[in-house]
């Protein structure tokens, strides 16, 4: 298929790639993280890691000093960080390593860069505010979702706004990230399939998005293409080895879709379910999925037939239909597709369009508008 410029896709934009100086992808790779600290002379190390993940952290083959954060909590807030702060104001690593889903990377790019730097939290909030690089950084993923092992962003809750706090720095790039898919066995089919979501969102709204670039296109597609191929069969079997390695890579490929181009209006419309709701990242953008597709169909038909195309669904571009097959793909999945049925209250919608309708560095990229009450249809049509 031929793929037209539907919206400001152009070779002619400046654009930059910035990636963990390794990449270590495979089944079984997990002890190279051992090999390579010590290889390095890292001595005080300190993981920071989910409590699934803390129980296992000697998959790592770790030598030296080491202290563990086993405290993360899913979409971490402020107080959360605040104590992996603290923690490393005590221990004072020389190697950070992130060892869970987003949530535990997220967390560690922090830990990496906050303590000993005279900056808070809120000073660093925004791009490249991060004054200086802190310890060496290491990321090792358990979920096939965020790729934030391929990035430079750090998404915190604050829960004086509701509001996520995105950090952007290169000084939170992985030195190395160790992607073992045999690492993803263990998660449970109902986080696999919203994980799975979130890496396909990752790729589909920067395919769309009016940042979208030549250049990052080739692994958006890709990535929704492993997606549609292996989702299913990971979410039908665990255990099967393949498919997990194939939504890894689509999770990395996610990761390498949000440094440059970023998410739109998917994930601006699916964060106030999480922030205001606790319901999980992949989970809430699996519920909007269908509608944000649909909405932006007519400003970007032959991407939005190709991603469907890609998906393993009928090509097709037409509102209605867009939104029919995308619905049942995810429903199809095990993704609850109502707010009501999350027991989000109705009368809640209204704050949280306004909210959603507020994420600027999202939505003003997304290529089509959307207004507050537009935001609010969806909701409405999703409840
Ligand atoms: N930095 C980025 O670019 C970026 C991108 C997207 C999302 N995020 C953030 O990432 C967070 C979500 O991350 P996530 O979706 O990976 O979920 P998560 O890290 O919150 O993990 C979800 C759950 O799965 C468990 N778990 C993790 N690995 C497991 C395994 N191998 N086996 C069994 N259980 C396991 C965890 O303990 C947790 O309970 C959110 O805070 C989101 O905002 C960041
Ligand atoms: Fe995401």
């Amino acid at each position: 298929m031929t793929i037209h410029t539907p919206v400001a896709t152009s070779l002619a934009t400046p654009i930059a790639l910035q990636r963990p100086h390794v990449i270590e992808f495979g089944a079984g790779t997990a002890p190279l993280a051992g090999r390579w600290a010590a290889g390095r002379g890292f001595r005080r190390i300190l993981v920071v890691a989910d409590a699934f993940n803390a129980g296992r952290v000697d998959v790592l083959g770790l030598e030296g000093e080491v202290t563990v954060f086993g405290t993360v909590k899913p979409e971490p807030d402020v107080p959360n960080l605040d104590e992996a702060l603290a923690l490393a104001a005590e221990v004072k690593p020389d190697l950070v390593i992130g060892f869970g889903g987003g949530s535990a990377m997220d967390l560690a790019k922090l830990v990496a860069v906050l303590p000993g730097s005279g900056q808070t939290l809120h000073e660093v909030v925004g791009p490249e505010k991060v004054a200086k690089k802190g310890a060496a950084l290491m990321q090792v993923p358990t979920t096939s979702g965020t790729g934030s092992e391929a990035g430079t962003r750090a998404l915190v809750t604050d829960p004086a706004t509701q509001n996520k706090l995105a950090v952007q720095s290169l000084f939170m790039l992985a030195d190395i990230a160790i992607i073992d898919p045999a690492l993803t066995l263990t998660v449970p089919s109902a986080v696999t399939a919203a994980t799975g979501v979130d890496a396909m969102a990752h790729c589909v709204e920067a395919f769309t998005s009016k940042k979208a670039h030549p250049l990052i296109d080739m692994y958006a597609l890709e990535g929704v293409r492993l997606v549609g191929r292996f989702l299913g069969r990971a979410i039908a079997d665990g255990s099967d080895i393949e498919a997990r390695a194939g939504l890894s890579l689509a999770s990395l490929y996610g990761g390498y879709c949000l440094g440059p181009v970023n998410t739109t209006s998917g994930h601006a419309v699916a964060y106030p379910l999480g922030t205001r709701h606790h319901i999980a990242h992949g989970a809430a953008n699996a519920l909007i999925f269908p509608h944000t597709l649909a909405y932006n169909a007519p400003v970007a038909p032959e991407k939005t037939a190709a991603i469907l195309a890609a998906l393993g669904l009928p090509a097709s571009s037409r509102q209605e239909e867009v939104f029919a097959s995308a619905h049942r793909y995810c429903a199809e999945l095990g993704c609850e597709m109502k707010l009501s049925a999350l027991k989000v209250p109705e009368d809640d919608l209204p704050v949280m369009a306004g909210e959603a309708h507020a994420i600027r560095r999202l939505l003003d990229n997304n290529p089509r508008d959307l207004s507050r009450d537009d935001i609010l249809a969806m909701y409405r049509a999703a409840y």
